[in-house]
């Protein structure tokens, strides 16, 4: 994996942005794998700021989601669907057609699940995947579990998790306590992957995920088996890590 340590959120979302559009420019109809969560919202600020100064068109970009919580509809305004909305798609000229979110809302979720992995087989896979890690590790909503859950699956939030997502909702009961996340080969099967992660909260998590073994109870160490990893982290998420940095 390679490391990239910058001064700054700011830097970290440009970087971010940078290999998204090129990847975008190269191919005007790639497919990107996009995730929530505060890490990537200057990100997707920068990417709606370049892709208007260029004129880039997004009409042939197709996007996969990582997640979703269960029980929210596009409508709420705590769901994933609204956050990239609001985030980025509201920005730019996407077809929403080509916008891919699990729906959390689904009757029968087990077939919601099976029904999403099978159109991102179909699309072709995922150019470029954005990720953030969850503070205990996750990559997704692929919480610390005594396996791995290869594909797209229904999931019971982490307790970690529901408390680090509580300040995004009324209460930490309000949190929902599951979701529908893709699973980790849907991730690893993507060509290039790029791991944002800032503040010392995640510290520790990108400390293990670099250099402990490659363990379900730490999903992000499955990136180890990935040949086209970049991480993008700033000082304070960075500084349990050992240079050289390449690893
Ligand atoms: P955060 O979440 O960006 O809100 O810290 C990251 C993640 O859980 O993947």
């Amino acid at each position: 994996m390679k490391i990239y340590k910058v001064a700054s959120y700011e830097q970290m979302s440009q970087e971010a942005a940078k290999h998204i559009l090129k990847v975008m420019t190269e191919k005007p109809n790639a497919l990107l794998g996009l995730a929530t969560g505060s890490t990537p919202v200057g990100m997707y600020q920068a990417l709606i700021r370049e892709t208007r100064a260029t004129g880039f068109s997004w009409q042939h970009i197709v996007t996969y989601n990582l997640d979703e919580y269960v029980g929210l509809d596009a409508l709420d305004e705590q769901s994933y669907a609204h956050f990239m909305n609001v985030n980025l798609f509201d920005h730019v000229s996407i077809d929403q057609a080509h916008v891919h979110i699990p729906n959390g809302k689904a009757e029968d979720l087990e077939a919601e699940c099976r029904a999403y992995e099978a159109s991102l087989k179909t699309a072709g896979g995922v150019d470029i995947q954005v990720l953030g890690i969850g503070r205990n590790g996750h990559i997704g909503f692929n919480e610390p579990n005594d396996a791995f859950e290869p594909y797209t699956h229904v999931v019971h939030l982490d307790e970690k998790t529901i408390e680090d997502n509580a300040r995004f909702f009324e209460s930490k009961e309000k949190v929902p306590k599951t979701a529908i996340s893709m699973g980790v080969e849907s991730i690893l099967s993507a060509k290039k992957i790029i791991l944002l992660a800032c503040g010392k909260e995640k510290a520790q998590a990108l400390y293990d995920m670099l250099y402990g073994p490659i363990t379900p109870q730490l999903p992000a160490s499955i990136l180890q088996k990935h040949g086209d990893v970049e991480v993008i982290c700033d000082e304070a998420a960075a500084s349990l890590l050992k240079g050289p940095f390449d690893v």
